[in-house]
């Protein structure tokens, strides 16, 4: 009888927090409410990646600028839903959203260039890049970007703005006629600190060019389709 009482009390208490959490569902404002959880490993390889991911997040981000999670998060979908066999991206810093894109270019047996001007932090790039296990698909190259990327010859799936804001506009113009027609520019920074006019301008005025804006609430991502 006694454990009949227990076992009722605790079904009531369960009913009572079901219907308090559905209200507070319903209470807050549509649209606010965060329904992402942390990335699921599918493999082992892919699981010692997310546990460097995890840890640069946790312990190297003091001075890296690096990308939000969600960002990282965001740059692997990209890639790996256009199958990029090439990335390019301008800021390695030490290697954080690198290695995000190297997430997907694992999948997509695909690789990534990547530039850096300043030696401390392609130094950690290196060593992160190892550490993750993607080192034998990336090319790092240490210098300004200004001039290393003339250089590049091939064809690109997606690049990734996130070095000096300033040079936005110079690297689309050098770069999109490498950029594979279905390939997408994606930029950082959109929001905070701020956006260089002359990009936003370039990037929405364009008809061979899709632009969308993602991610504002944070730094601000904008992601801009090469028309076919
Ligand atoms: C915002 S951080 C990049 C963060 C990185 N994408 C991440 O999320 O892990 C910008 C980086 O661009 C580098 N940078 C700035 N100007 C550059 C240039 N002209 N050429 C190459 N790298 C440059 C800076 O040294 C800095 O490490």
């Amino acid at each position: 009888m006694k454990g009949m009482h227990i076992g009722l009390t605790a079904l009531a208490l369960a009913g009572t927090l079901a219907i308090t959490a559905a209200a507070q569902w319903r209470e807050q404002p549509a649209g606010s409410e965060d329904l992402s959880r942390p990335p699921l490993a599918k493999s082992e390889t892919e699981g010692n990646i997310l546990a460097v991911l995890d840890d640069l997040d946790r312990n190297q981000r003091r001075g890296m600028m690096n990308i939000p999670v969600e960002d990282g998060r965001l740059l692997r979908v990209l890639t790996e839903s256009i199958g990029a066999k090439h990335v390019v991206e301008l800021g390695t810093s030490n290697g954080y959203s690198g290695i995000w894109l190297c997430l997907a270019l694992r999948s997509t047996g695909g690789k990534l260039t990547t530039y850096e001007i300043d030696a401390h932090r392609a130094s950690l790039a290196r060593e992160n890049f190892k550490r993750a296990g993607v080192d034998n698909i990336v090319t790092l190259v240490e210098g300004d970007a200004h001039q290393e990327i003339k250089r590049l010859t091939e064809p690109i799936d997606l690049i990734f703005l996130d070095a000096d804001k300033e040079g936005y506009v110079f690297y689309l113009k050098r770069l999109l006629p490498l950029v594979k027609p279905g390939g997408l520019i994606v930029a950082h920074n959109m929001r905070r600190p701020h956006a260089d006019p002359r990009y936003l301008e370039a990037i929405t005025t364009n008809p061979d060019l899709e632009t969308i804006f993602l991610n504002m609430e944070d730094a601000g991502v904008a992601v801009t389709l090469k028309k076919r």
